[in-house]
């Protein structure tokens, strides 16, 4: 068992999700240990299982104080939060018993282009809809509000006035899979 053990939480596709599993895949002190999914149907189970990742999917129920989540995190000594396209609002009682240990990743430069309802292609539509001609990502500590803790990174991509959602998409995408897993190394055991 490494000093830091991670566990993953993603919705959908788990594209950020793989990426970081195949970056501490021989770390010295990070191990992902766990994927989570809201989503029974996500793909990142699967991408996780080809990893050879434990998964586990959840319910409403099983996401709150005492609940099977906080068990299944405490049972395998997690040490850290992963969000990669997470899509619920993450419980108080989780960022009190992991303060600090709990971050992010959003689609846009915050805090612009934040908040409820703000992710995946809906983040480059508004990106699109604003006329900006830049976008990029935003690494954050995760609190009680979608979007608002402390930002540790920001990365920027140019915008091309013929960009469409598709490209804005792709670009992002892109920084994300440079920059996530390397700010979470940063973050966890320093510079
Ligand atoms: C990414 O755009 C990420 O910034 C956002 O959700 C998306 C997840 O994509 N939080 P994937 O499931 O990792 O492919």
């Amino acid at each position: 068992m490494k000093k830091y053990r991670l566990a993953i939480f993603a919705s959908g596709n788990g594209s950020n999700a793989e990426n970081i599993a195949r970056h501490f895949s021989n770390h010295h002190s990070i191990e992902v240990a766990l994927l989570l999914s809201n989503n029974s149907a996500a793909q990142a189970l699967a991408k996780a299982n080809a990893l050879g990742i434990e998964t586990i999917a959840f319910g409403k129920a099983d996401f709150k104080e005492g609940g099977s989540v906080e068990q299944a995190l405490v049972e395998r000594g997690i040490t850290h939060l992963i969000l990669a396209g997470f899509l619920w609002l993450v419980p108080v009682f989780l960022i009190k018993r992991f303060p600090k240990r709990i971050i992010n990743i959003h689609p846009a430069l915050l805090p612009k282009f934040g908040g409820k309802g703000m992710y995946g292609r809906h983040v480059h539509e508004a990106v699109k809809m604003a006329g900006e001609q830049e976008s990029g990502i935003t690494i954050h500590i995760v609190n009680e509000r979608f979007d608002e803790g402390q930002p540790l990174l920001q990365a920027k991509c140019e915008l091309l006035p013929g960009d469409g959602v598709e490209e804005i998409a792709s670009k992002v995408q892109e920084l994300e899979y440079k920059h996530y897993p390397a700010a979470i190394e940063r973050w966890i055991v320093g510079a």
